[in-house]
């Protein structure tokens, strides 16, 4: 029989060792530890230096997830890596497949912003469920330190840095319950990073355009408001198609955006506190970091067991939303 299902067998993260609290934010913007932890939860995010590359810090979960899922570099097939700010805009799961040695594995980039991890779960899980590869690496990183404007108070105080991976495997039982994602550019203007080039004439009548990405930009109350909405929709469809309901949930794992929307969307579901995930006190907004960087950890310390049912979900730039319903494990 073919091994047709697909199960999560192991998760590994990294962070860069450099932390940004509160309290230093308030040397670059006027803002204060109290605004930030009231309106976002945030206590502390992860900063990347320089040398700290996107695919080393990919690599360093990689590692982790790979070796508890028992498995060795050249027995992934594929390397998907979610990501909106690469090394290098060509990708750079390729230089994550050279990192690990993957020699075997097919590498390539994926962007859904902060939705990007779950976007990848549904993609990595086609290529098993069609039976085509069997060992998939699924990263989950993002450098938006990159990318943010420290001027802007408005968004500065919101992202970090960070990589979380998971290796799913061909598996006789199916642990990927259901899922349901969307998209709305007609909202991009919400939350973007957008490409600004200016026109030259190259050739008598030939324009081309360069120039540079500039930094994020948000309308942070229309984002909130599409968050609190959508989210909940995104998950009760996901719930139906895995024939379950709210309450047979065991973990609520939401990308860590901001703790009012986790309590919004928790409240909305009629999910108690204690089966949401959060550790965005200590990480900020880590974009498609944020859930496996989460899972990971409550992996580790045990609280999340083998066949426990979490319902995740990403959402962010694009706009894009999604909801992914697993069960942890073999
Ligand atoms: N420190 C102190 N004051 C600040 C501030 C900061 N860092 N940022 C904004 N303010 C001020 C504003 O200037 C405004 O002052 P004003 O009323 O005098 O103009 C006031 O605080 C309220 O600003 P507002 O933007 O309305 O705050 P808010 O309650 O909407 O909270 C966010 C702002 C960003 C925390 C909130 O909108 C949010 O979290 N949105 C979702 C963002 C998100 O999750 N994005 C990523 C999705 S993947």
């Amino acid at each position: 029989m073919q091994n047709t299902g697909i199960a999560i067998t192991g998760s590994g993260s990294a962070i860069p060792a450099t932390f940004l609290d509160n309290q230093g934010l308030t040397k670059l913007v006027e803002t204060s530890d109290e605004w930030i932890i009231t309106r976002t939860g945030i206590r502390q995010r992860r900063i990347a230096k320089k040398d700290e590359s996107l695919a080393a810090l990919a690599a360093t979960a990689s590692k982790r997830a790979i070796a508890m899922a028992g498995i060795t570099p050249p027995e992934l097939d594929l390397i998907l890596l979610a990501t909106s700010t690469p090394d290098d805009l060509f990708g750079s799961a390729c230089q994550i497949q050279a990192l690990l040695g993957a020699t075997r594995a097919v590498a390539f980039d994926l962007t859904a912003a902060c939705s990007g991890f779950v976007f990848g779960l549904v993609t990595a899980a086609q290529f098993i469920k069609t039976n085509v590869y069997k060992n998939v690496l699924l990263v989950g990183a993002d450098i938006l330190s990159r990318w943010v404007n420290w001027q802007d108070r408005r968004t500065c105080i919101l992202f970090g840095d960070a990589a979380g991976a998971v290796v799913l495997q061909a598996n006789q039982s199916d642990r990927l319950l259901g899922f349901e994602l969307k998209s709305d550019g007609s909202q991009n203007n919400c939350l973007n990073l957008p490409f600004h080039g200016q026109s030259k004439e190259l050739t008598p009548g030939v324009f081309i355009s360069q120039g540079n990405f500039q930094p994020i930009t948000m309308n942070g109350k229309e984002v909130y408001r599409f968050a609190v909405q959508k989210v909940p929709e995104v998950i009760d469809k996901a719930l139906f198609r895995a024939n379950l309901c709210a309450e047979q949930i065991d973990w609520l794992l939401l990308h860590q955006a901001n703790q009012r929307i986790l309590d919004a969307v928790a409240q909305r579901l009629n999910i108690p506190q204690q089966k949401v995930i959060s550790n965005i006190a200590y990480y900020g907004n880590t974009s498609a970091a944020s859930i496996p960087l989460a899972l990971d950890e409550a992996v580790r310390q045990g609280k999340i067991k083998s066949n426990d049912i979490i319902a995740a979900s990403g959402f962010g730039a694009g706009l894009t939303w999604g909801a992914a319903i697993f069960q942890w494990g073999r």
